[in-house]
């Protein structure tokens, strides 16, 4: 075995072990898809493999939301990156995908990410559309115990990062303030495809669920 697939395997039982209980919406499994997802996409698009991979299995081990803060979720990954002899350039670059490629309500457009950091920011994207989005979603709704739908409730336009995190939210409040964003904002032609497709299922999905809201199917 080559150093980086020692590595790798090192990462993904690392992962595991922190996230296998988490139910916000960041568990393995989500981990998982974002890995196949970049790898998919990486090869399409000629990026770096090794990076690629690596920052994907890494990416949520930051979040704030798990973490006292961000800076510290951010010095836990440079730890680990560290401890295991990823080397200090490969470190740099997973280290700055992983801090700016996060949605966080639209506000970190201005930040430039390199080719791979498009890759896994497309990827991760993509598991917040379509069928998987969706449940996504509604789990993370029940989880912050937010309703499901409020019809009195409007989208909020130009939301700031605070806006965004404060909790006043449903969950189909969340597609016009995020899910339903994301397709133009995909950096790859690979992925700009795949999120098509998975922006329509999100379309139909809330056609259905307004009709049946109203008792007209
Ligand atoms: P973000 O960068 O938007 O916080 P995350 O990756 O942390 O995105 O979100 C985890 C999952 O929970 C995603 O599928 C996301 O769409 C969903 N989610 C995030 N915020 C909300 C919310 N306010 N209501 C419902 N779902 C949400
Ligand atoms: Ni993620």
């Amino acid at each position: 075995m080559t150093d980086k697939t020692i590595i790798l395997e090192k990462a993904r039982a690392y992962v595991l072990q922190e996230l296998k209980d988490e139910t916000s919406g960041h568990d393995w499994w989500h981990i998982h898809r974002v890995t196949q997802n970049a790898l998919h996409i990486a090869q399409e698009e000629g990026a770096d493999l090794f990076i690629c991979e690596l920052a994907a299995l890494l990416h949520d081990i930051a979040d704030a939301k798990l973490n006292e803060s961000e800076a510290a979720g951010l010095q836990k990954v440079q730890d680990w990156l560290i401890r295991n002899g990823v080397s200090p350039n490969d470190r740099d670059h997973i280290l700055h995908i992983i801090q700016y490629m996060s949605f966080k309500g639209g506000t970190q457009t201005h930040i430039s990410l390199s080719l791979e950091g498009q890759v896994v920011q497309d990827a991760d994207r993509l598991d917040a559309l379509g069928a998987i989005g969706i449940a996504r979603t509604m789990a993370y709704s029940g989880h912050a115990g937010r309703p499901i739908h409020d019809p009195a409730r409007k989208p909020r336009e130009q939301l700031s990062l605070e806006d965004y995190r404060s909790g006043q939210d449903t969950a189909i409040l969340h597609f016009y303030e995020k899910l339903l964003k994301l397709k133009d904002g995909m950096n790859t032609a690979y992925a700009k495809k795949l999120a098509q497709g998975r922006h329509q299922f999100l379309e139909t999905y809330l056609e259905q669920f307004y009709a049946e809201w109203e008792a007209e199917r």
